[in-house]
């Protein structure tokens, strides 16, 4: 069947789809070229149908979602692909959707950041129920990307994404908290998040940080936008990018994710895990995103003593190391150190919460590496010379997360 791949209310390209896997058969004509998602070429006068592909499957759940086996046994899906248009591709992280060709569907009238949603697709996401009759597709969990257990939900009229954390430590949502505390301290423009108990299973709560005028674009499909060539390193290759697309002050911006995912030994940090905000109507480039999706840290699946030692911590995005993607930074200059005095009894206070999740002995675990790495920052900032950015210490291989 032809949709036409819609940007609010601009018609981008005329497609056809097959309904049953959700693919991009065909790319029939293109519109509006500057809309297209962004990184997907145009061949011979049509927007390339692989990359165009590749860009409408990254909106799908992750194969690797927790939970997600049985909740396709329960909507009676084979893959998450078939999710994609029964809420028309929409998502409330940016504006693009799949309007079917002819229906007279309009944009105001479907969006999910000014209109309802339904319940039926995060219920059964979380495992809240079995019931698989007349369920509304109508979802924007249907799009929303990333591992964990997540939903939207409209709280207090505000649009907010749950999500929960993962066995046997369930630190993820106390870590967001922790990342939220270290951020605000620095003055680290980023996503508030805030503890929430549902069932006595500990949930991060945050605000959608996009709205109707707003939409994010991630750094994966940013660094999709021109090839990198041999012997550039990932991270000039995003800077390059960024700065084609006119966003001049983003090497501060990375400076402070560098910075914040230092001290929280976050091990996560992927390319769909950062990007900048982009105006979807006028296509200016805004700057950096607000830092978000900081729980994968603080040893979240680490025993006490790995902990402690701080050896297997991994990294991302740009090097394979936190203390050699800490040399990339360019200034220290802004991180006022004294505000950190005395972030360890915030921490002590957010993990006291956790109760049977984490016990005395890992809490401070955590509190201990976190004055450690603190420490060592101050150190390297006070002693830093002007570092080379050595393509050797570079991830092996440009990656978003695995789908
Ligand atoms: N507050 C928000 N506002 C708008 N979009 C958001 C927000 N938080 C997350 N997103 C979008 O939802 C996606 C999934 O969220 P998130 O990265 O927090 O999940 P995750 O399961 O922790 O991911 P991962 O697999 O990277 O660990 C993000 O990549 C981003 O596109
Ligand atoms: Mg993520």
């Amino acid at each position: 069947m032809n949709y036409c791949l819609m940007h609010k209310n601009v018609a981008v390209a005329l497609l056809e789809l097959d309904e049953e896997t959700g693919f991009i058969q065909k790319a029939k004509a293109l519109y509006e070229r500057e809309h297209l998602p962004c990184g997907v070429r145009v061949l011979n006068g049509l927007p390339d149908r692989a990359a165009l592909n590749d860009w409408w499957l990254e909106r799908s759940i992750p194969a690797s979602r927790s939970g997600i086996v049985r909740a396709l046994e329960i909507l009676d899906l084979k893959t998450t692909k078939m999710l994609l248009l029964r809420c028309f591709g929409l998502s409330l992280s940016d504006q693009y959707w799949m309007k079917p060709e002819n229906s007279g569907l309009e944009w105001g009238q479907i969006n999910f950041f000014e209109n309802g949603f339904s319940e039926d697709i995060g219920d059964v996401l979380l495992g809240k129920t079995d019931k698989s009759a007349d369920l509304d597709f109508s979802s924007p969990d249907n799009t929303s990307d990333g591992c964990l257990k997540k939903r939207w939900k409209i709280l207090d009229g505000k649009r907010v994404l749950l999500k929960s954390g993962s066995n046997p430590f369930q630190q993820q949502p106390f870590n967001e908290v922790i990342a939220s505390a270290v951020a605000e301290r620095l003055k680290i423009p980023h996503v508030e998040y805030k503890l929430l108990w549902d069932d006595g299973v500990p949930f991060s709560v945050c605000e959608d940080f996009i709205d109707t005028k707003t939409e994010l674009i991630s750094a994966w499909r940013i660094m999709q936008s021109v090839k990198r060539e041999n012997g550039v390193s990932v991270y000039r290759h995003y800077i390059n990018c960024c700065e084609r697309f006119g966003v001049k002050d983003i090497g501060p911006a990375v400076d402070k994710m560098i910075v914040l995912d230092y001290i929280i030994a976050n091990e996560d940090r992927h390319q769909n895990n950062f990007g900048l905000i982009r105006d979807p109507d006028s296509l200016t480039w805004l700057g950096a995103a607000p830092i978000f999706d900081s729980g994968t840290s603080l040893g979240y699946d680490k025993l006490a003593g790995q902990i402690l030692s701080g050896r297997d911590i991994e990294c991302k995005p740009f090097k394979k190391r936190h203390e050699d993607q800490i040399k990339l930074v360019t200034s220290f200059d802004w991180i006022d150190f004294d505000a950190l005095s005395d972030v360890d009894e915030e921490i002590r206070e957010i993990l006291s919460a956790a109760g049977k999740f984490v016990d005395d002995e890992r809490r401070e675990a955590i509190i201990e590496s976190v004055q450690g790495r603190i420490s060592a920052l101050k150190v390297f900032a006070s002693e830093r010379s002007p570092q080379r950015d050595e393509l050797i210490d570079d991830i092996p291989a440009d990656s978003a997360e695995e789908f």
